[in-house]
C-alpha cells in the first residue's frame, strides 16, 4: 500500500541536508529542537538528531577528555557580533576566510559544530583539530553516523571558506557516507542528486539485504506531494535552494 506525503514549499529551507552559504542564505530562522551538544557544556547548543549522534560518536571513541565543543549553534545576532568582532581584531581578509557573513552560516543551523582538541588554549575561531590522533579517528569515523568535514582544503574555491578542519556538518547518513566516499562537497553533493529523479533514483546499498534511495524533487507549487509504501522509513530534506531531498530506507525484498 502506498500513503501520499504532503511537503510544504516553505520547508525547502529546512532539514539535514540544506546548503548554507555565500549564495544561499538562511530563510527561517528555526531555534526549535536544540540540545546541549555535550552536556558538560550546556550553552552549545545543536539540533536533537545532530547533537545525539555526535555524543554518540565522541563515546564510542572515548573522546570525551579529548575532544570538546567550542562552537554550535548560534543565533543571527551572535553570527553577526563574531563577524564584526573578526573583523575588528584579525581584519578583512581572515574574517572572509574563516567567519561566515550573518544569515550566510551553517552555524545558525544548528547543525554544525566546530570541535577542538583539549587543552589550555582554545582558539574559538580556529581550534586546533589536527589530522593523526583521536582528531582523525573522529574524522574517519564520523561519516559513518551522519557528519562531514565541511570545509576541505580543495573545496575552497567551491565553498568560499578556507581550510576548517574543526568545522563538522551534520547531514545524516548515508550522505555523510556518500559524500565521503566520492569526496563531494555538501554544493557538490546538491548537485549530484539534482540527476536523481523519483523514477530514477540514487541507490545506496547499505547491507546485503537493505538499501537507501535517495531522489529529488524541485518544489516548483505550493504544496509537492510524494507517494511513498506505507511499510518504509523515510526523510525528507530542504535543500535551501529549489527543492526536497528524499531519503528511503527499503529492504532488498521490498
Ligand atoms: N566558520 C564558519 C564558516 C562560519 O562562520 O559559519
Ligand atoms: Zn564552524
Amino acid at each position: 500500500m502506498m500513503k501520499t506525503i504532503e511537503l510544504q514549499k516553505q520547508k525547502i529551507y529546512c532539514g539535514n541536508l540544506m546548503l548554507v552559504n555565500a549564495k544561499y542564505p538562511l530563510k527561517t530562522d528555526d531555534a526549535s529542537n536544540l540540545i546541549p551538544a555535550d552536556m558538560r557544556f550546556p550553552d552549545i547548543l545543536m539540533k536533537r538528531d545532530a547533537a545525539n549522534v555526535l555524543q554518540l560518536i565522541i563515546e564510542k571513541l572515548s573522546a570525551e577528555k579529548s575532544i570538546i565543543p567550542v562552537s554550535g549553534y548560534r543565533t543571527l545576532r551572535e553570527q553577526t557580533d563574531i563577524y564584526f568582532t573578526s573583523l575588528k581584531d584579525n581584519g578583512e581578509d581572515f574574517t572572509q576566510k574563516y567567519v561566515a557573513l550573518p544569515d550566510h552560516s551553517e552555524h545558525q543551523t544548528g547543525l554544525a559544530i566546530d570541535l577542538g582538541l583539549n587543552k589550555k588554549e582554545i582558539d574559538f575561531i580556529r581550534p586546533d583539530f589536527p589530522y593523526d590522533g583521536i582528531c582523525n579517528e573522529f574524522r574517519k569515523t564520523a561519516p559513518n553516523y551522519g557528519f562531514i568535514e565541511r570545509y576541505k582544503k580543495d573545496k575552497e574555491e567551491i565553498t568560499g571558506i578556507s581550510h576548517e578542519p574543526w568545522h563538522f556538518r551534520y547531514v545524516g547518513y548515508p550522505h555523510s557516507k556518500i559524500m565521503t566516499e566520492r569526496g563531494l562537497s555538501l554544493e557538490e553533493y546538491t548537485e549530484f542528486i539534482k540527476a536523481y529523479r523519483d523514477d530514477c533514483r540514487f541507490v545506496y546499498r547499505q547491507s546485503l539485504d537493505a538499501r537507501v534511495e535517495i531522489y529529488y524533487i524541485p518544489a516548483n507549487k505550493e504544496i509537492t506531494f510524494i507517494s511513498m509504501p506505507d511499510n518504509c522509513v523515510y526523510q525528507t530534506s530542504g535543500n535551501n535552494i529549489d527543492g526536497f531531498i528524499i531519503t528511503v530506507w527499503r529492504k532488498n525484498d521490498d
